[in-house]
This record gives C-alpha cells, sequence and structure tokens, in this order.
C-alpha cells in the first residue's frame, strides 16, 4: 500500500471507532481572556508611501532603498501601500475584521524633516486624522515612535549619541500632540534590528558592518534613546499615558518541559539579551556582557544606566522564531541548539516555526522582571500566498497564527499578565530587505493596482475576534 493511500484508510478505520458524543470529555476551554486586546500591526516605511508628500524629510530607509543592490528585485518604499492616502481603506478592513487596536509607527521625518528644529504641521495633521478616524471606528490607537526610519540629515545616525536627544524630543513632542487620543506609546521597535542588523551585518538601512566596539556603542545609544523617549513621553503625555517598548529579545524556549531546561532557557534569555532588554529591565549591563565585551564594551556616561532602566508601564514583544535551549554542563549552563536545513520555517527563511516560544518569552520575562503589563506587538508569518478565482487560501498561515496565538492564550490563562496581541500584518507591504517578495499579510495587496483582499487569515482572525477564542 502507498503511504497516500494507507492514510486515506486509517483515518476511515479511525472515524468508525471514535467515541461518541455522550461519553466525551467537555472540550478544552480555548476561550480568550475578557478584555484582551485584538489588534494588527504594521509600520510607516513599509505602508505608508508618499515619500514627498507634504513636507516629508528623506529618511535612512529611502536612502538604502534606492542603492542598488541593497533590497530584493530592487524595489523600495516610494509607494509601498500607499496607506498615507488610503488610510481610510486601511481603517475599514480593520472595522470588517473587528479589532479593538491598531498598532502603527510615525515617520519621524514628517514631523521633523531634518531631525530636529521647527515642527512641520502637514505632518503632524496626518497622525491626527489617522487617529481620529481609529477612534472613531472604535479602534484604539497604538503608536509606535521609531520604527527604524530616521531623518537622512541627522549626522551620524545611531553611530552618534546626539541621535538619542534628537528622538526624545521628537517623542516628546509627538506624545504632546496625540496623548488626549493615544494612550499607548511604544518608544522603539526591536532594538536588535537597528543597531546589529543594521550596524554589523549591513543587511538593513545604513547598511553598515562595523567593528565590536562601534556596534555596542550604537546598541548604546539605542537604549539610551528608549530611556530618553519614556522620559520625554511622561514629561509631555497627558497623567496616565501608557508607556513602553516594542522589542524583539532572543525567543530563548527550552526543549523539553523539565526544570533543569527550563532554567537554562531562562538564564540564556538574560545573558543573552544583556545589551538590549535586560538592561532596560535591570537599569545595568550585567557582568556577563561586560566581561565578554572586554574593552569593546560601549561608553557609558554618568547617569546613562538610571535612564535606561526607566520604569516602564508595560512591555511589548515581538514574537517569531524560537531558539531552542538545553541545559548544559557548561560554564555557561546552557547551550543553543542549531536550526537544521528542514526544521519547519515559513516563506521567509529566518522564520523557523516554534509556537512555543510565544508562551516561554511571556513566561521569561514575566517571571524575571516582573512588568506590570505585556502585549504581543507583532507575530505573523509569511507565505506564498497565491491569488486564485479572488481568493487566497493561507492555511499555511492560519496553522502558523492559530499555533502561536493558543501559545499567548497558555501564558494569559496561566495568570501571567498578557494583555493583548497584535497581528503583523494588517497587509502585505514593504519587507524592509526582501522588499515585496515577502508577504506577510491577512489582506492580499495587489501592488500594482492597490487593491486590498481578505485572505483566509483574514477570514480566521475575524471568527477569533467574534468569538473571543481560539478557532
Ligand atoms: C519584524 C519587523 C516588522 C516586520 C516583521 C516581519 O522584525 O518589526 O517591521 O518586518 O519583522
Amino acid at each position: 500500500m502507498r503511504r497516500r493511500d494507507f492514510v486515506r484508510g486509517g483515518m476511515a478505520a479511525a472515524g468508525a471507532g471514535m467515541l461518541s458524543t455522550a461519553a466525551r470529555a467537555a472540550p478544552v476551554d480555548l476561550s480568550l481572556p475578557k478584555d484582551f486586546v485584538l489588534g494588527c500591526a504594521t509600520a510607516a516605511y513599509q505602508i505608508e508611501g508618499a515619500v514627498d508628500a507634504d513636507g516629508r524629510g528623506k529618511t535612512n530607509w529611502d536612502v538604502f532603498a534606492h542603492t542598488p543592490g541593497k533590497i530584493a528585485n530592487g524595489d523600495n518604499g516610494d509607494i509601498a501601500c500607499d496607506s498615507y492616502r488610503r488610510y481610510p481603506e486601511d481603517i475599514a478592513l480593520m472595522r470588517d475584521l473587528g479589532v479593538d487596536a491598531y498598532r502603527f509607527s510615525i515617520a519621524w521625518s514628517r514631523i521633523f524633516p531634518t531631525g530636529r528644529g521647527k515642527p512641520n504641521a502637514k505632518g503632524v495633521d496626518y497622525y491626527d486624522r489617522l487617529v481620529d478616524a481609529l477612534l472613531a471606528s472604535g479602534i484604539q490607537p497604538h503608536a509606535t515612535m521609531f520604527h527604524w526610519d530616521y531623518p537622512a540629515a541627522l549626522p551620524g545616525g545611531w553611530q552618534n549619541r546626539d541621535t538619542a536627544y534628537a528622538l526624545a524630543d521628537y517623542a516628546g513632542y509627538m506624545a504632546g500632540k496625540l496623548s488626549d487620543r493615544v494612550r499607548h506609546f511604544m518608544t522603539v521597535n526591536e532594538l536588535r534590528c537597528f543597531t546589529d542588523l543594521s550596524h554589523r551585518e549591513g543587511l538593513h538601512a545604513p547598511g553598515l558592518k562595523l567593528p565590536p566596539a562601534g556596534v555596542n556603542q550604537v546598541r548604546h545609544h539605542g537604549v539610551l534613546a528608549h530611556g530618553l523617549a519614556v522620559q520625554a513621553i511622561r514629561a509631555k503625555a497627558r497623567a496616565g499615558t501608557q508607556v513602553g517598548i516594542a522589542d524583539n529579545m532572543v525567543a530563548f524556549t527550552p526543549v523539553i518541559e523539565t526544570p533543569a531546561h527550563i532554567a537554562a532557557a531562562r538564564t540564556a534569555t538574560r545573558v543573552e539579551n544583556a545589551m538590549f532588554l535586560t538592561a532596560i529591565m535591570e537599569g545595568r549591563y550585567i557582568d556577563e556582557y561586560l566581561r565578554q565585551e572586554g574593552a569593546n564594551a560601549p561608553k557609558v556616561q554618568a547617569g546613562d544606566m538610571a535612564i535606561i532602566g526607566s520604569p516602564l508601564d508595560f512591555v511589548s514583544l515581538n514574537v517569531y522564531t524560537p531558539e531552542w535551549v538545553r541545559a548544559d554542563d557548561g560554564p555557561t549552563g546552557y547551550a543553543v541548539v542549531r536550526h537544521n536545513a528542514a526544521s519547519p520555517r515559513m516563506a521567509s527563511p529566518w522564520l523557523v516555526v516554534g509556537p512555543e516560544a510565544a508562551y516561554w518569552t511571556v513566561r521569561n520575562v514575566s517571571e524575571m522582571w516582573k512588568p506590570k503589563a505585556l502585549y504581543i506587538s507583532e507575530n505573523g508569518a509569511s507565505t506564498d500566498d497565491a491569488m486564485a478565482n479572488g481568493r487566497v487560501d493561507d492555511a499555511d498561515r492560519v496553522m502558523y497564527l492559530r499555533g502561536y496565538l493558543s501559545q499567548f492564550r497558555r501564558a494569559a490563562a496561566e495568570g501571567f499578565p498578557l494583555k493583548g496581541y497584535f497581528l503583523w500584518s494588517l497587509m502585505d507591504n514593504f519587507e524592509w530587505a526582501d522588499g515585496y517578495s515577502k508577504r506577510f499579510g491577512i489582506h492580499y495587496v495587489d501592488f500594482a493596482t492597490q487593491r486590498r483582499t481578505p485572505k483566509l487569515s483574514a477570514q480566521w482572525y475575524k471568527e477569533v475576534i467574534r468569538q473571543r477564542r481560539i478557532v
């Protein structure tokens, strides 16, 4: 018998022997907590387009994307999803899904085209209109101040400490403008990406490959910018405004749920994220990091670490790929287990599938640092979507999302303070160095016509939101 036939025969046999409904135990409760926020996420450079509209200044990403050889297929964000003009249509998509909230980012260079100085009223107006339209549709706005696009005129970018102060001034200014309507602000998105990927790997704007001391200094300016922005937002925002960060700490996940492996994964989380989230949550660089970097450790000025450790109202995590960890006899007590060529992945080569990472990131952060609240600011997957007869049946994305959301639900059900989830992404968009070759949306975007079509995954998410449970 061929394998296929065997499976078919097996299913028929199992069907015949199934338990009667009466004999079955009650179904496992898959409901989400009451008040659990369900939303979608995007970022300015990935969706807005309109790069020359209304006085917007050039950014690092405009420059990088127009440098030959940097982006797949020579793509750029000049038009992207044209959401700067089509945002009412995009809000209508969300209204149809029934989401509670929308996470978007503000393009710094629309507000301060050269990074500082006189604000550009037309840029501010855009976000005013966006926020008003969201609220009119019953959707809570959650704003990220910096999702990687900064004004190209800022001298030295993140290599220059002054950029951290410029970001804080801009963030404070926008909090002053929007906090009468926006209750949640995130300072920066994914420290590791705008530092390491951009200044060590050279894969993202500005595409540098600095030596270790230079990379560590950029990292320091990144966490400093976050801390300064927390303080600036608090100083300028309405009382009660919630301030946090959206970070993608490496999601160390125990290979087996036994005390030894669980402890190993927790240690790895703290040590391997020492330059980012650990520094923010503990207000210091831990010895392991300083010892490892030696003479290349960042130059820290008096008072920096207290700023970096400014208390947060919430921590948001972007969760995609697990790093499997096992207990080990060596000096660190843990070993990271390599992914193999055949490890399950979605369409992006970096996106290894491991839903347990969802549960363990929430649990590790909660147990180590006791944040007041946690959100998932991003989770989603790229798939090779094809439109056929007007449909995109992305069953693989549904599988991915259901697996991860189930594990987030597990964390919330166990009492960890997880308050909400933002799916990446509302629609296909400019996926950085991959250009338009990787689609993460639950709405399909035809980039030639800008037509948006809900995929099967949008139908799934709508049902999750309607029933408030995993479906
Ligand atoms: C994250 C980014 C986001 C998007 C997803 C797929 O690293 O924050 O902008 O590109 O990955």
